[in-house]
């Protein structure tokens, strides 16, 4: 549903538990997984792939949320909608064209979203918006967690949500209880979360004082 929700960021959780993981986040209220797919390539950093998404689709039934940090998500995007993602998350400075590329992963039967960095000009978004149901809308440069806030990102959020009201609004990268209200108030529905959940002992408090600072 479309009701404002955090979502946590699986990248720097406890990889040698990752059910443990996934049952402590679902028991603090999470409804919806980000994972964050790197191939050392397009960002300078490397994650997991399907394995990682497969091994995670059997322990919950969450919506999982993949955020393809890579240079050819056409290549990988059936397998990963094979491995179990619900929604592919692609970036526009990975591919030509944009539109054909959302097009192309929606035939797979997922939802599919289109990811802009900071440094992009919301320009490279013309013509995509409509083939798409999630923009991803990146408050750091995509690579790395724990970097700060680039408030860029509320000026884009406002623009999108002004110019299309239905549209799927994500932010990731710096969220935290002090920039999440404002990412709210700026029309954002999903709000990616590294590490102002996984820094902390527990995840429930955390989520909850972030689901406050949406709601304030
Ligand atoms: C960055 C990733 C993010 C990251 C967010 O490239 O896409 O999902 O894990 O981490 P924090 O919340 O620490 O910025
Ligand atoms: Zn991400």
């Amino acid at each position: 549903d479309a009701a404002p929700a955090v979502l946590p960021s699986l990248l720097m959780c406890d990889f040698g538990d990752l059910k443990t993981e996934v049952q402590r986040l679902e028991a603090a209220g999470t409804r919806v997984l980000h994972l964050d797919v790197m191939d050392g390539h397009f960002v300078p950093n490397l994650t997991y792939g399907m394995p990682i998404i497969e091994g995670l689709r059997k322990h919950t039934d969450m919506p999982l949320d993949v955020h393809l940090m890579i240079s050819d998500p056409l290549k990988y995007a059936k397998p990963m909608v094979d491995a179990g993602a619900d929604l592919l998350t692609f970036h526009v400075e990975a591919v030509e064209d944009a539109q054909s590329v959302a097009q192309q992963i929606r035939d797979l039967g997922v939802a599919v979203g289109v990811a802009l960095n900071p440094g992009t000009p919301m320009e490279k978004l013309d013509g995509c918006l409509d083939a798409v149901d999630m923009a991803l809308v990146m408050s750091v440069e995509a690579g790395f967690g724990g970097q700060s806030f680039n408030p860029i990102a509320l000026e884009r959020l406002r623009t999108l949500r002004a110019s299309h009201p239905d549209l799927l609004l994500e932010i990731d990268g710096g969220i935290n209880e002090q920039t999440i209200g404002q990412a709210a108030a700026a029309g954002c529905d999903l709000f990616v979360v590294g590490s102002a959940i996984f820094g902390k002992q527990d995840y429930a408090a955390a989520i909850g004082s972030l689901d406050q600072a949406i709601s304030a």
